[in-house]
């Protein structure tokens, strides 16, 4: 299936078709939790039963057993095929499916490829201005002055925009490029009489979305001049709280770090990127939004958030970082000293101070408690109003040991005990809507898989780490580290791994994706398993475990395949076949 429409193409819907935004437009549906919950739309039911999770973008009904990703989800809808279901996503969110698509969205392509291909032009030429062009010696000082060699001058394909009206214009004309195609793209302006540049002697950064294409720019004064950055206008292909600079380039390194590092400026990620911080981006300057979220958690789950330390800064951080953590993120913050951005800091204290600093980050309720701490000053006479502004983090916690830790924090740092902060966290939740419904469904859901007691212990090992697998993909290295091949005997966790092995390492990956390629089945399966709570906390733990327990598997069978053997050989009077099995039954039953 994944073959028929280009795998870009589906990523691109995948991104823009938020699961909760799209199946809202079908079923009324209300936050439990971390979840959303609603009446099944595919049986009857009056107590809802039907899950939609954001950090999963995935849907699953405890009634019904239906679930999977976005796409499945209308073609179930709508009674239609992958590849029909693929269109109408494509139409809801404006990406084009080609084969068939219709004249609107056909006109959308159009100006979306256009966007890019202008763009990439434009990239070019500021990006050889720079490099090359007398005009652009006092571009090329500034930037050595701060430091940046030509290596990742080129590797972020940094430019200079003359100071001309219309150099830029007349660049593009040669190219076949009219000016109102510019004016659209938002490299040109038109004024009164004529059009001119919008971008004129600043040092151009080109911004690319995740796949690499070029969807706007940012362009700095050369020193002191206002506004400091001027950006591509707002549009339909360009939007700051869409985009996180960088990504395209940090993706592939957030997740084999297994966390994100957020600045707040260009500067501040690409110096990182120089400094070998490869697993930056950088936000642009606005609050994180929801869709910033969600770019990063295919990625990873913790996200260190790196701005500057002024006050303004501190509370657009805060006003972001609520969001995150419901899509499931755990959020440190990394403080700077009072002035230092991540850039001065990385160039003046260097890599090892960074990485001190990084190990230092505090959680987000830590963070909050401090601001908090700093606000009312007396901490004895505003305890309930640092609570207060702590409680909803406590609360959206979801590791029982991590929350337990938070609580500790936040009693000593209060001087109270544990328990009035647990109480008070207590009455805090009762008074949230109701979170416990379908959380409890999810506990006691007597399909629970790798607790089913029907199973024996193999097959709930095999269930254990493919639930593993599934929730991270660093676990997917060490499980193909540890034992070779497909070993799967059930035939879901079989063929789920078969497919995981093809395609967890394409920077686009998610398990959710993995419905794409699953019969309906195993589909409901999957969802069921996406659903599960991890059955523990120490992750390293259960997974030594459930691998031992596999091996051990393994080598049983082969023990009992020798026995066979020996008797085969035993019947047919052969000796020297008898003593070289007797020894292999000895070496594979050495502990
Ligand atoms: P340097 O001052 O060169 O180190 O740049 P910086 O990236 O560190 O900038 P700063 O920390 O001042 O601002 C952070 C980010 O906010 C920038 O990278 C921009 O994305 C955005 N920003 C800052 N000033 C402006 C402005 O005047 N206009 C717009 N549109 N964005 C701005
Ligand atoms: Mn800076």
């Amino acid at each position: 299936m994944g073959g028929y429409i280009p795998e870009e193409i589906l990523e691109s819907i995948r991104l823009r078709a938020d699961i909760v935004q799209v199946i809202s437009g079908y079923v009324n549906l209300q936050k439990r939790g971390r979840n959303y919950v609603g009446t099944c739309p595919f049986h009857q039911e009056t107590d809802p039963s039907f899950t939609v999770t954001p950090e999963k973008q995935i849907f699953y009904c405890f009634g019904c057993h239906n679930g999977g990703n976005v796409f499945k989800f209308i073609m179930l809808q709508h009674q239609v095929s992958f590849p029909e279901a693929v269109k109408i996503l494509g139409e809801k969110v404006g990406v084009a499916v080609p084969e068939g698509y219709s004249p609107k969205v056909k006109e959308r392509l159009r100006r979306g490829e256009k966007v890019w291909r202008i763009n990439a032009l434009a990239r070019d030429y500021f990006h050889a201005v720079l490099m090359e062009h007398p005009a652009a010696a006092a571009a090329r000082e500034y930037l050595a002055g701060r430091g940046l060699t030509p290596e990742i001058i080129k590797r972020f394909g940094l430019g200079f925009a003359p100071g001309d009206w219309d150099a830029l214009i007349k660049f593009m004309q040669n190219k076949g490029v009219g000016v109102r195609d510019l004016v659209e793209v938002g490299l040109a302006v038109q004024g009164e009489r004529k059009a001119y540049d919008r971008f004129r002697s600043r040092l151009m950064f080109p911004i690319a979305d995740i796949q690499g294409k070029v969807v706007g720019f940012g362009g700095r004064v050369l020193g002191d001049g206002t506004p400091k950055y001027l950006n591509t206008p707002e549009t339909e292909f360009f939007s700051k709280g869409k985009v996180l600079y960088g990504l395209d380039r940090a993706r592939q390194h957030i997740r084999e770090a297994g966390y994100a590092i957020i600045t707040e400026g260009y500067m501040d990620a690409i110096t990182a990127h120089q400094f070998g911080i490869t697993n930056t981006v950088a936000s642009l300057g606005t609050s994180l939004t929801r869709e910033h979220g969600r770019l990063l958690v295919n990625y990873a789950r913790e996200i260190i958030i790196a701005y500057d330390a002024d006050a303004a800064g501190v509370a657009a951080t805060i006003r972001g970082l609520d969001i995150l953590q419901e899509l499931g993120c755990r959020i440190r913050v990394l403080s700077l000293p009072e002035g230092k951005d991540p850039d001065e800091f990385l160039r003046k204290r260097g890599v090892e101070a960074w990485r001190r600093q990084v190990e230092t980050a505090v959680s987000l309720v830590e963070f909050k408690l401090q601001v908090a701490l700093e606000k009312y000053k007396n901490v004895s006479t505003s305890k309930e109003a640092v609570l207060e502004e702590v409680l909803p983090s406590l609360a959206a916690m979801n590791g029982e040991l991590e929350k337990n830790e938070a609580i500790k924090l936040v009693a000593s740092r209060l001087y109270t005990s544990y328990h009035a902060v647990a109480e008070q966290l207590r009455r805090f939740s009762n008074n949230q809507p109701k979170i416990g419904i379908n959380s409890d469904k999810i506990a006691k859901n007597k399909h629970n898989i790798i607790r089913k007691n029907r199973i024996n212990f193999g097959e709930r090992a095999e269930y254990g780490l493919l639930k593993l697998m599934l929730e991270d993909t660093s676990v997917i290295d060490s499980v193909t580290g540890a034992l070779p091949g497909n070993f799967f005997r059930d035939s879901f966790c079989n063929k789920v791994y078969e497919i995981m092995l093809n395609i967890y390492k394409h920077p686009s990956y998610a398990s959710s994706v993995l419905f794409d390629y699953l019969e309906e089945e195993h589909q409901q399966k999957l969802g069921m398993l996406l659903m599960e709570p991890v059955p523990g906390e120490d992750v390293e733990g259960m997974m030594a475990g459930y691998i031992n327990a596999i091996k051990r598997r393994q080598l049983l069978e082969y023990r009992d395949k020798l026995i066979a053997a020996l008797a085969e050989a035993e019947k047919s009077g052969n000796r020297e076949e008898m003593v070289r099995i007797l020894h292999e039954i000895k070496i594979a039953e050495k502990p």
